[in-house]
C-alpha cells in the first residue's frame, strides 16, 4: 500500500494488453476470519501485441498467494515471481488456464477498496483498481472477460449472495453453508465485478421494456432500510424507461439489482447487474430525506443505471479515458434530471457546482485535462473536472450537433464499440462520422487544461445603428500547460432593447429573418462580431443558459444587471444576472469600514422578486440564495475569508431587515400546502419558505423563531424540519439552538443517515461548528472513523462548508484538518486524498491564511509512510 516515490503513469506510455483473459472462474469461500479465493483465469496472448514472449503479468495488492497452477500443474518456485503489488510467470503457452488461490481478509479491509465487510455484510468495490486486492488479475479495462462466479458462506448468517448476471446454480453444503452461483454473459472488465453477501432483505419489482422483456428488479438492504426502497426503485424505472425513449437503450440482463451499504468511499458503482450504493445515496423516506437528497437519488439512480450502456457495454480503454464513461453518463443523467423536474432549475444547479468547485480545480495544483495525460493514483482523478467538465464539454457536441445529430452519433457509438474500451478520441470521431461536423479544434476541450476566459466589450455606432461585440478568449496556464491555443467555444447570446424586448440578432452582410437569441461559434482568439439594424444600445445577454464552461467577463453596469434580473427571457441568465449583481454588492463591501452602507437597489430588487406571482416559483427560490462564500472566495484573487464572510453576512441582514414583512408574508404563503410531493412546485414552496425563516433567523426576529419551532416540531418531512432546524443552529438563540439539536438527535439517533444530517448541520454552522465543538462531534458515540460518510459529515463539512471557522486566522482550523488527514491515511487513504483538498488551494488565499495552509500541507508531507493518494496531491499542491 505504501510507496515513498510513487510513480508517475503516462497515456502516452499506453501499449495494449500482453495477455487477454476470454473467461473467470471464480470460488470465494467466505468466513468470518478471512476468505479464500479461487481464481480460474483463461488466457490467450494477445495478437495485437508485439511482444511475442512477454512474461505474464498479474497485478496483486494485499493478498496472500496459497497456489498457483499452470494448465493444472502446480508451479514451483522460480516458476512464478509473487512480487507483493504482482504475481509475474515470465514464461506461459501461447493459451493456457492459469489456477491461483489467494486468502484475503476482508473484515481488516479499512480502505473499502476489494472485498471488505459493512454492518456485517460482504461487498466489493473494485473501480478503479480494486479488483487486484481480491485476486491476481490483469486489472486494466481493457482486459475483458466473461466471469463465472460462485459464493460460498454460512447459510443464516449470509442467506443473500449476489454477483454479476444471472443466478445460473445454488444449493447446500456442509457445516450450515450454502452456495450460489452466478454467470454474466457480457465480457467485462475486472473494475465491473461485484459480490455481495449479507443478510439482507429484498424487494422486488419488474420492468417491461420496449422490445417486451420482462426485466426482475430487486433491492437489497438492511432489514431496518426496508421502508426506504420505494423512491430509489421507481426512479430505476423511470430511468431505464427514458434511457429507451431519449437514448434508444434496452436494458441487456434478465435481472437488475441494488444494493445498499454504509460504509463506502463513493456516492455509488455501476458494477454490471449489480450496482451497489452508498445508503445515502439511494435509500429516503419523507420522514428522513431532504428534497435535495431524493433529488440526488433519483439522479444517481439513474447516473448508475445509465452506466450500464455508457461504461459498461462500451468502456474505457484505459483510466485516462475516465471521463467517457463518466463525463458522457453525467451529461445524460443531467438531461434526464432536466426531463423530470425544471430544466432552468437543474441548469443552475450544474453551473453552480461548476462554477464554484471545478473553476476552482482547474485554477489549482491538481489542475487537470478532461482526459489527463498523466497521474500517480487514479483514484484522484475521480474529480468535477473529469465529471462535471466532462459532461459540458458532451452537452457542448450536444448544442453544436442539434438533438438529431447528436442522437445519431450516439447510436453509432455504442453500435461501432459495443463489447469495446475505447477513447474519447473514438467518442468524438463517432459524433464526427454521424453528423459530417468537424470537431478537430474541439478536441482541445479534451487536452487542455484551465477554465478559458471570454472577455467581451462593445460599441454601439447610433448613426449607422450597428452594434459591434468584441470577444477575446484565453485560457490560464496550469501546472505542466502553458501557451494554449484558442478553443473551440458555442457562445449563446441574446440582445435586449430598453422595453425589454428581445431584438434581432442580424450580423452584418446576412439576409433574411434575423433570429432573436443565437449561438456565436467562436474558434480563434479574438473575434469581432456587427450587428446590424439596431435603433438603440442594447444590453447583452451572454452565455444564455451556461452555454460552455467558461468565465465571461463583461463590464455590465448594476443598472444593466437589474435590467436583465427582471427582463431576460433567458431563466438562466436572470438568475445569473442576480447573482452577478449581489457579488458586486458583496465584492464593494469585502474590506470596506463598518459604516459603508449596502446598495439599496438590490434590497428592491429582492423585493420585487419576492412579490413577482408570475414568476416560475423554481426560479425564483433560486434567485432568492446569495452567492455562497466559496464562489465568492472562488472569485477573489486574493481571498481575504473573515472579510468576505463579513461582507456577506452584512448584505444578508440588510436584505432581512428591510424585507422583513416581505418574507414573512413569503413564510405564511407557503406553509401549509397539503400531502407532501415532489414536484418542482412544491420543492420551490418548502425552499422559498425554508430560505426566508432562515433570513429572519439571521436577523433574530422573534415571531420568526416562534415559527420555526412549531416548523421543527410539526414538520411532516425531513426538508422542513430539517430547515427548521438549520435556522434555528445558525441563528444567535443559542439555547433554542441545542434544544432543537437535542430533541432532534433523540428522535432519529438509531438512522445513520439522518445522524450524518444532524454532525453536518453543526459541523458547516458558524454558530454551532467552531473547532471546539467540532472536536466534541468526534468524541461522539455515533461518530465512526471507519464510516466515510460520518468523517465527511463533520470533518469534511467543517472545511468545505465552514469556511469562516475553518479559515480561523489563528491557523487551528487547517491543522485540525491535517492532524485528521494523516490520521485517516492509514486506514482510508482515498477518504484522506479526498480531505486534503480545500488545503491545496493556499495559494489563493490572502498571505496570513496562505502561509499557514503551506505548513498545514507541510506537516502532512513530513508524515512517515504517507500513502500514494495523499503523497500526490500533496506533493503536488506544495510544488
Ligand atoms: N464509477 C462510479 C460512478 O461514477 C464512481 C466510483 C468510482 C465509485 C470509484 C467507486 C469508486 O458512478
Ligand atoms: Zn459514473
Amino acid at each position: 500500500m505504501r510507496t515513498n516515490q510513487p510513480q508517475t503513469i503516462y497515456l502516452s506510455e499506453y501499449k495494449v494488453p500482453a495477455y487477454l483473459v476470454d473467461q473467470v472462474d471464480l470460488r470465494f469461500e467466505l468466513f468470518e476470519d478471512g476468505a479464500r479465493v479461487h481464481s480460474t483465469l483463461t488466457v490467450r496472448r494477445n495478437p495485437d501485441s508485439g511482444e511475442s514472449a512477454a512474461p505474464l503479468f498479474l497485478h496483486g495488492d494485499s493478498l496472500q498467494l496459497e497456489s498457483v497452477a499452470l494448465n493444472g500443474s502446480p508451479l514451483r518456485t522460480g516458476e512464478f515471481e509473487d512480487r507483493g503489488d504482482a504475481l509475474v510467470v515470465p514464461s506461459v503457452p501461447e493459451k493456457f488456464e492459469l489456477q491461483v488461490v489467494t486468502w484475503i481478509e476482508p473484515q481488516n479491509n479499512t480502505r473499502l477498496e476489494g472485498l471488505y465487510k459493512s454492518s456485517g455484510m460482504f461487498c466489493t468495490q473494485c473501480e478503479a483498481e480494486g479488483f487486484r486486492c481480491i485476486t491476481f488479475y490483469p486489472d486494466r479495462p481493457d482486459v475483458m472477460a466473461r466471469f463465472r462466479t460462485r459464493i460460498e458462506a454460512d447459510k443464516s448468517a449470509y442467506p443473500v449472495l449476489l454477483s454479476n448476471g444471472n443466478p445460473v446454480d445454488n444449493g447446500e453444503l456442509e457445516n450450515g453453508r450454502h452456495f450460489v452461483t452466478w454467470e454474466d454473459p457480457f465480457p467485462k472488465p475486472a473494475y465491473l465485478f461485484a459480490l455481495v453477501a449479507g443478510d439482507l432483505v429484498e424487494k422486488k419489482d419488474t420492468f417491461t421494456t420496449c422490445s417486451g422483456r420482462n426485466i426482475d428488479l430487486r433491492m437489497y438492504v438492511e432489514p431496518r432500510n426496508a421502508k426506504k426502497c420505494d423512491f430509489a426503485m421507481d426512479a430505476l424505472k423511470r430511468s431505464m424507461r427514458w434511457d429507451e425513449d431519449v437514448y434508444g437503450r434496452e436494458y441487456d440482463l434478465d435481472i437488475f439489482m441494488i444494493v445498499a451499504v454504509d460504509d463506502f468511499n463513493m456516492g455509488a458503482m455501476e458494477n454490471k447487474g449489480l450496482n451497489i450504493f452508498n445508503s445515502s445515496c439511494v435509500l429516503a423516506s419523507q420522514e428522513t430525506a431532504t428534497d435535495a437528497a431524493f433529488q440526488r437519488i433519483e439522479a444517481i439512480v439513474a447516473h448508475e443505471y445509465f452506466h450500464n450502456w455508457s461504461g459498461n457495454r462500451v468502456t474505457c480503454r484505459d483510466w485516462f479515458q475516465l471521463s467517457l464513461k463518466e463525463g458522457f453518463t453525467v451529461f445524460r443523467d443531467s438531461q434526464f434530471s432536466a426531463d423530470m423536474g425544471s430544466p432552468t432549475v437543474k441548469r443552475i444547479e450544474d453551473a453552480t457546482l461548476l462554477r464554484t468547485a471545478q473553476f476552482a480545480e482547474d485554477a489549482g495544483p491538481m489542475a487537470h485535462p478532461v482526459r489527463p495525460a498523466s497521474y500517480m493514483e487514479i483514484s484522484n482523478f475521480y474529480t468535477l473536472t473529469i465529471y462535471e467538465k466532462g459532461a459540458e464539454v458532451v452537452r457542448m457536441i450536444h448544442n453544436l450537433l442539434g438533438d438529431e445529430m447528436f442522437r445519431k452519433g450516439s447510436d453509432l457509438y455504442f453500435q461501432r464499440h459495443d463489447g469495446q474500451a475505447v477513447t474519447t478520441d473514438d467518442f468524438v470521431r463517432a459524433m464526427e462520422d454521424a453528423s459530417g461536423r468537424d470537431l478537430g479544434q474541439f478536441r482541445l476541450w479534451y487536452e487542455q487544461a484551465g477554465t478559458p476566459v471570454v472577455s467581451v466589450s462593445d460599441e454601439y455606432d447610433e448613426s449607422s445603428g450597428i452594434y459591434r461585440l468584441t470577444v477575446r478568449q484565453s485560457i490560464p496556464d496550469t501546472p505542466g500547460q502553458t501557451g494554449k491555443k484558442p478553443q473551440h467555444i458555442p457562445f449563446a447570446l441574446g440582445l435586449l432593447g430598453a422595453d425589454g424586448q428581445p431584438l434581432p440578432l442580424k450580423l452584418s452582410g446576412e439576409s433574411g429573418e434575423a433570429p432573436l437569441e443565437r449561438v456565436l461559434e467562436l474558434s480563434q482568439a479574438e473575434h469581432c462580431f456587427e450587428f446590424e439594424g439596431l435603433s438603440e444600445r442594447p444590453v447583452p445577454s451572454l452565455l444564455r443558459d451556461f452555454s460552455a464552461p467558461v468565465r465571461v467577463h463583461y463590464p455590465w453596469t448594476r443598472e444593466q444587471l437589474l435590467f436583465l434580473m427582471s427582463h431576460d427571457p433567458d431563466g438562466f441568465n436572470r438568475w445569473d444576472a442576480g447573482q452577478r449583481l449581489a457579488v458586486d454588492v458583496i465584492q464593494s463591501l469585502v474590506g470596506a469600514p463598518e459604516s459603508a452602507g449596502v446598495e439599496p437597489r438590490l434590497v428592491d430588487a429582492y423585493r420585487s422578486l419576492l412579490q413577482d406571482s408570475e414568476l416560475d416559483q423554481a426560479l425564483m427560490a433560486k434567485m432568492l440564495q446569495l452567492p455562497s462564500e466559496a464562489y465568492l472566495i472562488e472569485l477573489a484573487e486574493q481571498a481575504d475569508v473573515a472579510a468576505i464572510h463579513q461582507a456577506r453576512e452584512k448584505v444578508l441582514g440588510y436584505l432581512a431587515e428591510g424585507l422583513r414583512d416581505e418574507l414573512m408574508a413569503c413564510y405564511r404563503r407557503n406553509v401549509g400546502q397539503g400531502d407532501y410531493q415532489l414536484t418542482p412546485e412544491a420543492i420551490a414552496r418548502r425552499s422559498l419558505r425554508n430560505t426566508a425563516l432562515g433570513w429572519l433567523l439571521h436577523i433574530g426576529d422573534q415571531e420568526a423563531l416562534a415559527l420555526a419551532k412549531e416548523q421543527f416540531r410539526g414538520a411532516d418531512n425531513m426538508t422542513d424540519r430539517l430547515g427548521a432546524l438549520r435556522a434555528l443552529v445558525n441563528s444567535d438563540f443559542a439555547e433554542d439552538r441545542t434544544q432543537a439539536l437535542e430533541a432532534f438527535y433523540k428522535r432519529f439517533s438509531d438512522d445513520p443517515q439522518v445522524v450524518e444530517l444532524w454532525f453536518s448541520v453543526q459541523a458547516s454552522s458558524d454558530r454551532a461548528g467552531q473547532l471546539p465543538q467540532i472536536r466534541q462531534l468526534l468524541d461522539h458515540p455515533a461518530f465512526d472513523w471507519k464510516n466515510p460518510n460520518k468523517v465527511r459529515s463533520v470533518v469534511g463539512a467543517f472545511a468545505a462548508q465552514n469556511l469562516a471557522a475553518f479559515h480561523n486566522p489563528d491557523g487551528s482550523g487547517y491543522e485540525f484538518l491535517a492532524e485528521q488527514v494523516c490520521r485517516l491515511d492509514d486506514s482510508n487513504p482515498q477518504i484522506a486524498a479526498r480531505l486534503v483538498a480545500p488545503l491545496t488551494r493556499w495559494r489563493k488565499f490572502a498571505p496570513g491564511y496562505s502561509k499557514q495552509m503551506k505548513s498545514a500541507l507541510e506537516r502532512i508531507r513530513d508524515k512517515a509512510e504517507l500513502s500514494r493518494d495523499v503523497y500526490e496531491v500533496v506533493h503536488k499542491s506544495l510544488a
